[in-house]
């Protein structure tokens, strides 16, 4: 088993381990202390792998229940949190038992701020099965729901008591999802390089996805204990985010996620190439690594389109944002500048010119 230390306000571990999933119930026993455990789900990873799971909390003494709700990301939303906090109520949980969320990201991220609100504050196991969950949203603390005119408008930081990778699970996950998962790695390995990059470029990435999820980990692992509350080096994680979040809300959310960073990414690192910051290879690797995993590399969403949704995006802080600058594969900086420079960044990474 590989395991991961995240000493942040709450320090807790992400163990990574193969077949993991049905040893859910000893690691809630070591977290906590209560008799009680609600799983959240949705409808897709629920029927494959509930059973498994509510097996392992009930053989481990706890009395297991589970809430499903509509996969996807339209269910990321505060009508849900309701509807699970009323959940946890009827069955009785108390401030000593667990919640578990399992599931991709609109899971770890509803189930987290389910978790942190629910008799203000109860024990989190997240256990992530979309790859890019495993890497991303289940550590570190983010929390939140979308509001109607706002992705993750909604939310908190709150820290899990510990975070379960089975990456068997992955065999199930479809594979325009695991390209979505991929484009947080990406993120990942423009961002520091390394072991990533040799990992991405093999031609059968399956054998070493343990290795590829620690090494994720550890790096955001990093960001997150140096700046847990996003105020500063965390930034270098929103990465493509901005552009990203942008096309995500001017699709309707039609555009998942993963390949919505995706595209920001491609798109920061031609303007970055154009503005002179970085060398052709760069922006040539980033775009190579996203064709090899079919994610896009570019959007149909018009420029004042999404330079209209940047601006509204939550990174905002006053007139200024945060731009992370792509020096090379391995190496980027943060600009905070005027939000304003948004267009110029859309304008140079849809081929124009300044
Ligand atoms: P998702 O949760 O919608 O999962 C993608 C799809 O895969 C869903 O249909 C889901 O049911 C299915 N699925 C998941 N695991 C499966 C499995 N093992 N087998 C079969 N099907 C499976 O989306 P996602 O890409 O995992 O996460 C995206 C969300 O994560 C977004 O809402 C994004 O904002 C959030 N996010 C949060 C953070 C954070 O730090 N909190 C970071 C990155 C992304
Ligand atoms: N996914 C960005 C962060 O966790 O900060």
């Amino acid at each position: 088993m590989k395991t991961v230390n995240i000493n942040a306000s709450k320090s807790y571990e992400v163990y990574i381990e193969k077949g993991s999933l049905k040893t859910a119930g000893e690691l809630a026993k070591k977290i906590s202390k209560g008799t009680k455990a609600a799983v959240i789900s949705d409808s897709n990873v629920a029927p494959i792998y509930g059973e498994t799971v509510l097996d392992s909390l009930r053989s481990a003494g706890f009395e297991a229940d589970m809430f499903v709700i509509e996969a996807g990301e339209s269910s990321k939303n505060p009508e849900n949190l309701v509807e699970g906090a009323n959940f946890l109520l009827e069955k009785g949980l108390t401030r000593s038992d667990i919640v578990v969320a399992m599931g991709g990201g609109v899971i770890t991220d509803l189930g987290g701020l389910l978790a942190a609100m629910y008799q203000r504050g109860i024990s989190l196991l997240q256990i992530p099965t979309s790859l890019l969950a495993m890497v991303d949203s289940s550590v570190g603390g983010k929390t939140a729901v979308n509001l109607k005119s706002g992705k993750n408008m909604f939310g908190v930081f709150y820290q899990p008591s510990a975070v379960l990778c089975d990456s068997e699970v992955l065999g199930t996950l479809p594979v325009e999802e695991f390209s979505n998962g991929i484009a947080e790695v990406i993120k990942y390995a423009v961002l520091r390089g390394g072991k990533l990059v040799d990992i991405l470029e093999k031609s059968d990435v399956t054998p070493y996805l343990d290795e590829l999820i620690e090494e994720c980990v550890n790096i955001k692992r990093d960001y997150v204990v140096s700046d847990e509350f996003d105020r500063g080096d965390r930034q270098f994680l929103n990465l493509g985010h901005t552009v990203g979040h942008a096309i995500e809300r001017g699709s309707n959310f039609s555009v998942a996620h993963g390949s919505a960073v995706a595209a920001g990414m491609c798109i920061m690192a031609r303007a970055c190439e154009k503005i002179g910051v970085s060398s052709a290879d760069t922006s040539k690797w980033i775009e190579k690594m996203c064709e090899k995993f079919a994610l896009p590399t570019d959007t149909d969403i018009s420029l004042e389109e999404l330079y209209n949704d940047s601006m509204a995006d939550k990174k905002r802080e006053g007139k200024s944002l945060s731009f992370v600058m792509i020096k090379s594969v391995g190496e980027c900086y943060l600009n905070k500048t005027d939000a304003t420079y948004m267009k110029e960044i859309l304008t140079l990474g849809n081929g124009g010119e300044r």
